[in-house]
């Protein structure tokens, strides 16, 4: 198993491991062999969300892993058809059936949809289930600066977790300083630019030589580096074991100049844009 994973305080004085495990699309035997495996090899964050259908197979394989469940975190995610109040209330109500757990560590609003325009309904849902203790911290996911300047002017309670696109083809600085100046975590989903990941690319080739690791450390460690808490998936144990051993070694400031410098204006890969994507 590779060291001790280091962890953040939130702002909600929870704590977050500096690395997890991300679980799309991992279903079935498969999935859960796969997530079983994650944990044997380390992880103790696993992202998991309603639209990823995979709920019952990320709680089966925390009850084969044996560990205990204050030992391992939870994320799952609200998909957009969930905004409405009752709905919200609802849907987490069903995660936690599906997942077989009492209580959630994280749970993120997973698109703000904002043409539909609910979630700032879904925000106040989620302060609510806190309050109850069915979730201990409530963030979102794929929110600009605007969205989160609405939900906490309405509410005054800020997110904990802002997941956002996050990969050198798309550092994201900005949202990271949004996220910064309201204290809020950055997490990053397709951490290492999933099937269009930059291994080959000049800072992130030259500097897996320089510290002697892989490409995939190299762009691991530097999400963790710029502050953000990176969540890659793999269903290949070795790389599971290969992209958590990031803890050793450290980039240059020069080397993290040129990886985030790989951003580029078409670099939004995946996600497509938090305004106008809906989801649900
Ligand atoms: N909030 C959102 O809207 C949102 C959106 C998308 C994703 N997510 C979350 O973010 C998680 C991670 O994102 P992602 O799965 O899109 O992308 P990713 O983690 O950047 O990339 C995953 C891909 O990279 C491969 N890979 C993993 N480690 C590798 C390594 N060391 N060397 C070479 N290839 C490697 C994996 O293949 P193998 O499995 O074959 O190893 C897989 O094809 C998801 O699982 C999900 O939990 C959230």
């Amino acid at each position: 198993m590779a060291s001790e994973i280091p962890t953040h305080t939130l702002n909600d004085g929870n704590t977050l491991p500096a690395i997890g495990f991300g679980t799309y699309p991992l279903t079935g035997d498969d999935g859960i062999a796969a997530v079983t495996s994650a944990i044997e090899n380390g992880y103790r964050l696993l992202d998991t969300a309603v639209n990823y259908e995979n709920e019952a197979e990320v709680g089966e394989a925390i009850r084969r892993s044996g560990i205990a469940r204050d030992e391992i975190q939870v994320t799952s995610k609200l998909p957009g058809r969930h905004h409405a109040y009752d709905d919200a209330v609802a849907s987490v109500r069903g995660s936690l059936e599906r997942l077989g757990l009492d209580y959630l560590d994280l749970h993120l609003i997973h698109w703000p949809n904002p043409r539909i325009g609910r979630y700032g309904e879904a925000w106040r849902a989620l302060i609510d289930l806190r309050e109850q203790g069915l979730v201990k911290s409530i963030g979102v996911s794929n929110f600009t600066a605007e969205h989160l300047e609405r939900i906490i002017d309405d509410t005054g309670v800020t997110p904990a977790v802002n997941q956002i696109e996050l990969h050198p083809y798309f550092p994201q600085s900005v949202m990271r300083d949004a996220n910064e100046k309201y204290g809020i975590r950055t997490e990053s989903w397709s951490p290492l630019g999933k099937r269009q990941a930059p291994f080959t690319e000049p800072p992130v080739a030259d500097a897996a030589e320089a510290h002697g690791v892989a490409p995939g450390q190299v762009i691991l460690r530097w999400q963790v580096q710029v502050g953000a808490v990176p969540i890659p998936k793999s269903a290949t144990p070795e790389r599971q074991r290969q992209n958590l051993d990031v803890f050793g070694f450290e980039l240059t400031d020069a080397e993290v100049a040129a990886i985030t410098a790989l951003g580029r204006a078409d670099g939004l890969l995946f996600g497509g844009d938090p305004d106008t994507h809906e989801e649900m």
